[in-house]
């Protein structure tokens, strides 16, 4: 929980990285500025906190509010958060942690607020009985509505995973050291981990910094989640076929591709430029070996005229699969945006379908949980297109859906994501 003692210097830059978040900006964008600062590791703990426990700190702020929390700063009311959270969640004595958040507020200059945020927070009880239904799932009720509606059987599993701490999950790099060999590794560091359903992938269950863990220069592992190691696998390439990597940015599957077909050619596309690649350094190299084109795939691209005989579709989505990893998500997405994302992922598949070669196939996958980016997308793209067959996938976890293969988020374990494979086929009055 919150383990750091009270550093002003930490409270006041996560207010501020919050206050982007509250603006819009995903919070891996508005931490990334925070990178190389001694403070990095308290500033990402707080804000992930409290944004994972938004819903619930929130309620419990408002009851001690005599006014409506919206008509506040909002830099005034993210230090409200977290000073809750840390009230919520830490050891440190009340009247400290107070008098820090009171402190770190002048820092802020809104000194103003100062007798206010004393007042506040000194009543603050974190054994205050939440009431709010998005309290109880830290989610917002067209959200929790949503996967009820969806997922009659799994809601309450999804709901309450939603909100606990992602594992820390490699994918060892077995071109480099076996299994074995990088377990061997990790008990000589006396770092415990435990193994998985899925080959090559281990948890680290006490998880630390990827840098320091044995292997990271070495390019030992990358650090994936389980579900997210599913799709590549599927592709099933043979070492003549050219892989499409279709939104490759931050190349985490293209250095799967790389791992797993070493002798197959892969052109990577994203809209996004790489050198923007600040995150996932190890990332960066691959895509730097390999064929990077910035591209925006629903309009007119250099490599429109070329065949592909696999093609990975890893589409922009609302990420409502991962919502323990980017709690922000939970703030930015709404009905309209997961609409808007369905559109897009439309236009994508449509493009890429006439890139695939006949008898090559296209892995269509999100990491979402919605049926509206995953089978409803396939479901409109079948019906306008008879060169298709649908080809079934058994993974080692999730559900069989009606066009395809959903994981959802698992306690201590996976991501929800899905996965969908279509292979291109002559229509029955062309020859092959
Ligand atoms: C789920 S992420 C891809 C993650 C990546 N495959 C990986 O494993 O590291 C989706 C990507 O789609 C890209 N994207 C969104 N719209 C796009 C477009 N119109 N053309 C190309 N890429 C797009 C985004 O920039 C984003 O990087």
């Amino acid at each position: 929980m919150c383990s750091s003692k009270p550093n002003h210097s930490a409270t006041v830059l996560a207010g501020r990285a919050l206050l982007r978040v509250f603006n819009g900006q995903p919070l891996e964008t508005s931490l990334q500025r925070y990178r190389e600062s001694k403070h990095y590791p308290n500033v990402s703990f707080l804000c992930f906190q409290t944004l994972r426990h938004y819903f619930s700190l929130a309620e419990r702020l408002r009851m001690l509010l005599n006014c409506n929390h919206t008509t506040l700063d909002r830099e005034v009311w993210a230090v409200l958060l977290i000073g809750a959270c840390q009230l919520q969640f830490s050891s440190t004595p009340r009247a400290a942690c107070v008098n820090h958040l009171v402190e770190s507020i002048k820092k802020l200059g809104k000194t103003s607020a100062s007798s206010m945020i004393n007042a506040v927070l000194r009543k603050y009880d974190n054994t205050t009985p939440i009431q709010e239904n998005t309290s109880k799932y830290e989610l917002p009720n067209w959200t929790i509505d949503w996967i009820q509606t969806e997922y009659p059987l799994h809601a309450v599993s999804i709901l309450e995973n939603n909100t606990q701490h992602p594992p820390l999950t490699l994918r060892i790099n077995v071109n480099e050291i076996s299994v074995q060999e990088y377990c061997a590794l990790l008990e000589e560091q006396q770092i415990e981990f435990a193994k998985t359903v899925v080959p090559n992938a281990i948890n680290v269950l006490n998880p630390k910094r990827m840098q320091t863990l044995p292997g990271f220069e070495e390019d030992y592992f990358a650090v994936q989640d389980l579900s997210s190691q599913l799709a590549v696998p599927l592709l099933a390439s043979l070492p003549s076929d050219i892989i499409l990597d279709a939104c490759a940015f931050p190349g985490v599957k293209t250095r799967q591709i790389r791992d797993l077909y070493p002798q197959n050619q892969i052109i990577s596309v994203d809209i996004k430029t790489r050198c923007s690649t600040w995150n996932i350094r190890t990332n960066d190299n691959v895509l730097h070996e390999h064929t990077y084109i910035q591209a925006d795939l629903t309009n007119e691209t250099e490599i429109d005229d070329m065949r592909f005989q696999r093609i990975l579709l890893d589409a922009p989505c609302s990420g409502s699969g991962t919502l323990r990893r980017h709690p922000d998500i939970k703030l930015h997405c709404t009905m309209e945006s997961v609409k808007e994302n369905a559109e897009l992922q439309g236009k994508l598949i449509r493009k890429l379908w006439k890139m695939l070669e006949y008898g090559g196939s296209m892995i269509y996958t999100t990491c979402s949980i919605f049926h509206a980016e995953n089978d409803e997308i396939i479901e409109c793209f079948l019906m306008e297109h008879q060169d298709i067959t649908n080809e079934a996938i058994t993974l080692p976890y999730g559900v069989s859906t009606k066009y395809g293969w959903q994981t959802i988020p698992q306690k201590d374990g996976s991501d929800g994501f899905y996965f969908c494979k279509l292979r291109k086929i002559k229509k029955n009055n062309e020859c092959m």
